[in-house]
């Protein structure tokens, strides 16, 4: 969908925004794709990140306010709840699309994995899902039928060997997600994980072995592999008041690839290996 064509799907809707590092970022389309369907809403990122300073771009593109969060640090989360909550008001939305394995980064195997290490993937890339639930909690700062959703990947289920330590992180990121859903649903708050496809962004780029998965994941799916552009419309939708009794799930936004078997291209393309193997 264009940035014009608006339907008015979140007008008068209130959120934060987790995770908008660059232009290419997932959140950063999902910042966009917000402000087009009428929502207000407060970036925030790591201190480390906002000194880059592109997210003040956005910023401005979006009449928004950046605060500066560490997810991993709960002190930091609610101050962040509380400021944002005393600025704009209480939430109706939330996206988390934060992550990073500090393992993949130094090309750490997963049986030479570095414990230290491990722990700060699982704590960035998962557990700040449960201090960003918890904060919000204990601050009282969600609207009745909010909507929560973080941002997952297949790995959580099947196994990508150079995904490493982050399919850990993200399985245990679904169960956060499933436990906050089954305990805020008397309120009409839903928690969901979207799983997407892989897509060319910073956190993407920075795994080894990046671009066969990306490939093989184009060619297995029957829709092709889903932009950040695409994500952001859906996560509109599951923000959106259409989407009222979505909770507990882990969505895949993937163009069919968790359910394909194997494509013609796929085929095709391994008869050309095994065709070279021979001569
Ligand atoms: N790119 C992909 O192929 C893909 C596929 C499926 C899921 N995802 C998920 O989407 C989400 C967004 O990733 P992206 O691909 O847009 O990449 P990205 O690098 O643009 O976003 C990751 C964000 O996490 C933030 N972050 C890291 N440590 C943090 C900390 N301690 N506190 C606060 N923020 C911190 C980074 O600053 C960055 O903004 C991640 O959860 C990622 O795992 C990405």
């Amino acid at each position: 969908m264009t940035q014009n064509n608006s339907h008015n799907l979140l007008k008068g809707k209130t959120g934060l925004i987790f995770g908008a590092l660059d232009e290419r970022s997932i959140a950063w389309r999902v910042a966009l794709s917000c402000k087009r369907e009428g929502a207000s809403f407060t970036l925030t990122n790591a201190p480390i990140a906002l000194r880059f300073g592109a997210l003040d771009k956005l910023a401005k593109e979006t009449g928004s306010e950046v605060l500066p969060c560490d997810v991993s640090d709960y002190k930091q989360v609610l101050e962040l709840v509380d400021a944002t909550v005393e600025k704009n008001g209480k939430l109706d939305f939330i996206l988390h699309a934060v992550g990073m394995s500090p393992n993949i980064r130094k090309g750490n195997q997963y049986y030479r994995l570095n414990y230290r290490l491990m722990q700060q993937t699982l704590e960035i890339s998962a557990i700040s899902l449960h201090k960003v639930l918890q904060a919000s909690v204990e601050k009282e700062a969600l609207n009745d039928g909010a909507s929560i959703v973080a941002l997952s990947y297949i790995g959580a289920q099947r196994i990508f060997s150079k995904y490493s330590d982050m399919n850990d992180a993200k399985a245990l990121l679904e169960s956060i997600a499933r436990n906050f859903g089954s305990r805020l649903g008397k309120q009409g708050i839903r928690v969901n994980t979207v799983s997407q496809g892989p897509t060319k962004t910073s956190a993407g780029s920075g795994i080894r072995g990046f671009d066969a998965m990306y490939d093989f994941a184009e060619l297995l799916s029957p829709l092709g592999n889903p932009t950040a552009d695409e994500c952001a419309d859906y996560c509109v939708t599951l923000f959106s008041d259409l989407t009222r009794k979505v909770t507990m799930q882990n969505l895949f936004h993937d163009g069919g690839f968790s359910t394909n078997g194997i494509s013609e291209e796929l085929i095709y393309d391994l008869a050309e290996l095994h065709a070279s193997k021979k001569e």
